[in-house]
């Protein structure tokens, strides 16, 4: 099913870096908006009744499916958050049903996006239902009201953090001190997660960027950090900030003025070499125009220069007094 989408993006690959075995794919599938098949048992009402005109389990099954069907195989798949539209326990059994399907064996690791904080079932079931929903090394869910954590895989530090609900959200004092320490004591580079962005995408999510000074200057600090990736803002971005990456993916489930699709970040031993996006192809949903096809093309993306943009904010991110040394 997503084989003959993905073969353009093979090939591109496959020109760009000719040997495979030099590099590693991080794969991202986020802003998933799983909600259960037959419908809610009340009238939904939910972000304009989208559901009425796209089928999200379809749009994340096909996800899995091009994924699937890169010639090189990403070494993991990060669930960027929204992979629910509520957080209910039937969207979360939507999850595993679908993931049960055996589409896919890619190793994943979850983040929670706000849309998981709207409506998690009490504590207790919450923790019954994350060991019925669990993939193969999913971490426990110590806290379900603010999930982060850290695993390291093939010699790269992934941190997944918790942006938690928006906007006017920052960084809790608990969750600060965790990436400040995971930050100072890592020999491996470093790639971090997060479900809202921090630099803007260009579409109405902007107005709830989270800016958190502090958070900002651990990551700019630390030169560990390859990279800051996120969704939350259902359209690819890319800039370039004093060495680091940081980008936003398209939303599997509906777009927000540009396409569904999913991610894959490019690395070899000197760190990032390539952030691309792929369409999904054929029915889609866009906020904007409404039902739309897609081709299912992809687009590698050129990264631009945030501390020369009139967008950097410099209440929270610095620019140099220089102009010949802004990068
Ligand atoms: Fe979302």
């Amino acid at each position: 099913m997503g084989r003959a989408s993905v073969a353009a993006l093979n090939k591109e690959i496959s020109d760009r870096f000719t040997d495979l075995s030099e590099i590693r794919i991080i794969a991202w599938a986020s802003d998933l908006h799983l909600h259960p098949p037959g419908g809610y048992p009340f009238p939904f009402t939910g972000f304009g009744g989208i559901y009425q005109y796209i089928d999200c389990s379809r749009q994340y099954m096909l996800c899995l499916h091009e994924i699937n069907a890169l010639t090189k195989r990403p070494e993991l798949i990060v669930l960027g958050g929204d992979i629910t539209e509520m957080g209910r326990e039937d969207e979360w059994m939507e999850f595993s049903r679908i993931m049960n399907l055996g589409i896919c064996d890619i190793p994943t690791i979850p983040v929670m996006g706000n849309h998981e904080h709207l409506q998690l079932p009490e504590k207790e079931r919450m923790k019954e239902l994350w060991n019925e929903i669990r993939c193969p090394g999913w971490p426990d869910l110590d806290n379900q009201d603010e999930f982060f954590y850290s695993v390291i895989r093939g010699s790269i530090k992934h941190i997944v953090l918790d942006t938690v609900k928006l906007p006017d959200t920052v960084m809790s004092d608990r969750q600060k001190a965790f990436l400040a320490s995971e930050l100072s004591y890592s020999a491996y580079p470093i790639l971090i997660y997060q479900h809202a962005h921090i630099m803007p995408a260009g579409n109405w999510t902007d107005g709830a960027l989270y800016l958190d000074k502090d958070m900002i200057r651990l990551i700019h600090e630390c030169p560990n950090v390859l990279g800051v990736f996120s969704g939350h803002t259902h359209k690819p971005s890319l800039w370039k900030y004093r060495g680091k990456m940081y980008g936003t993916f398209p939303s599997v489930g509906y777009s927000i003025g540009t396409c569904t699709g999913w991610g894959g970040i490019i690395l070899n031993k000197e760190g990032i070499k390539g952030v691309f996006y792929k369409e999904l192809s054929g029915e889609s949903y866009d906020d904007c125009i409404g039902p739309r096809s897609q081709e299912g093309r992809f687009v590698f993306m050129e990264p631009e220069s945030f501390e020369k943009s009139p967008l950097l904010n410099p209440f929270f991110w610095y620019r140099n007094p220089d102009p010949l040394m802004r990068e």
